[in-house]
């Protein structure tokens, strides 16, 4: 009989992220925060972060940080620029008071930005109608695609000024890099359209501009990471072994110290990377007709519902843990001791935390303390009610929290 025990890595021991060392292999994942009226940090937006930081992430992420005005989700989403340097300054300055790490998610939503709210035009693969804006992305050139490229160069840099330990490069969710390399949105002739290599180029060009502008900016070096999706889970979108291809390509490229693997389409299929409850009337209640009025009318198809359960995520992304080397940070339904010590023993180098930390802050100090392991239980119900906050003010309509902890 074996008699050893099972010995993994302790998720709150200290861990190396490329460069930088972590306090422990918890981050706490993007959620958008909408604190942020003038595109630019606020007080809010530093309370939102130094909560988790307070509560003892490893690492937290700024979302979303966008690499272009054009590429925000709503015009009111920072985007990098010399203006930002200083409140993003104050912001990184308060997390490592904390004794955390902060991350900058950067990337261009492609045709998932609002270019009715942006005032400036989205850019898609092909032509391509956004309902929630009611605008049409337009084709991106191959000019744009270079412009779009430097500028996630300029925003690392502007990161590495502003004090940031890592980057997140976004290649999920069908923003731009995305929907670059999904074959139902991408349907090009050039270059860029077309084979797998043809479509990933986007996703590995930014990242090697990002990995260069990291390299050569300055003395400080910071952490490069991606999010990228395992699937779309939409027929036709980008499916698993498609992807596994691309981080295949993208660790051979040598650009990325971890992989954060997600799922589902801000396009056409959100529901996929939540799963749990889907908060039709509470979406739609945030537009005005007639979108509103679509929204309620084909709600249940786009809002289409997939069953929770803890670590929803983990089968897809054991596949790329057999088949990658590089540091993968598992991401989707983790909220407690038990579902993190699993992550550690499939070989996962870090977990990302979103809806559970947005629900208690102070989760991670009170698991790390718990006297039974096990013992403390997350009060996120994955009911997804915060989903829709992000068009006012980012909470959990369970705790409050943000708001009830700010002080
Ligand atoms: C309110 C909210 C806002 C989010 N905003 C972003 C975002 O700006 N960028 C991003 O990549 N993911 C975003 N996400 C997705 C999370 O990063 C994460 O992938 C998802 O919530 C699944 O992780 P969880 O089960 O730990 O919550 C958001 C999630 C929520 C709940």
């Amino acid at each position: 009989m074996n008699t050893q025990p099972n010995v993994f890595t302790d998720v709150f021991s200290e861990a190396k992220l490329g460069p930088v060392t972590l306090r422990n292999r918890i981050i706490k994942a993007a959620t958008f925060e909408a604190s942020t009226p003038n595109a630019l940090v606020t007080q809010d937006l530093i309370n939102y972060h130094r909560l988790p930081a307070a509560g003892g992430v490893g690492m937290t992420t700024v979302a979303y940080c966008a690499v272009a005005p054009g590429g925000r989700t709503d015009g009111w989403q920072i985007w990098m620029r010399p203006e930002a340097v200083p409140g993003l300054t104050k912001l990184t300055e308060t997390i490592h008071a904390e004794g955390a790490a902060i991350s900058a998610q950067i990337g261009h939503a492609g045709p998932v930005a609002n270019s009715r709210t942006n005032k400036a035009p989205a850019l898609a693969p092909v032509r391509f109608f956004n309902p929630l804006s009611m605008r049409f992305a337009k084709k991106a050139t191959i000019d744009d695609i270079r412009d779009v490229t430097e500028a996630h160069a300029n925003a690392a840099r502007l990161a590495i000024d502003s004090g940031f330990d890592a980057v997140e490069v976004h290649l999920g969710h069908n923003y731009l890099a995305s929907s670059f390399l999904s074959p139902l949105i991408n349907r090009r002739t050039d270059e860029f359209g077309g084979s797998l290599e043809n479509r990933a180029k986007v996703a590995r060009g930014v990242v090697r501009a990002v990995r260069d502008a990291v390299d050569k900016h300055g003395d400080r070096k910071i952490a490069v990471i991606a999010k990228l999706n395992m699937s779309d889970g939409v027929r036709g979108g980008i499916p698993i072994d498609e992807s596994l291809q691309t981080a295949k390509w993208l660790e051979e490229d040598g650009g990325l110290d971890a992989i954060e693997l997600t799922a589902g389409s801000s396009l056409v299929n959100p529901m996929y990377l939540f799963r749990g409850g889907a908060p039709v009337k509470e979406f739609a209640a945030n537009f005005k007709p007639p979108i509103s009025w679509g929204i309620r009318m084909s709600g249940n198809k786009f809002f289409r519902e997939y069953p929770y359960h803890e670590a929803y995520l983990m089968r897809d992304a054991e596949k790329f843990r057999a088949e990658l080397t590089m540091p993968i940070i598992l991401l989707g339904g983790i909220t407690n001791r038990e579902t993190m010590d699993r992550a550690m023993a499939a070989g996962f180098e870090f977990v990302a935390m979103g809806r559970a930390l947005l629900a208690e802050p102070d989760l991670l100090n009170r698991i790390q303390a718990e006297e039974s392991k096990g013992s403390v239980k997350s009060l996120c119900t994955h009911c997804n009610m915060c989903m829709p906050t992000i068009y006012s003010h980012t909470h959990c309509v369970v705790t409050g929290a943000p708001d009830t902890l700010v002080k």
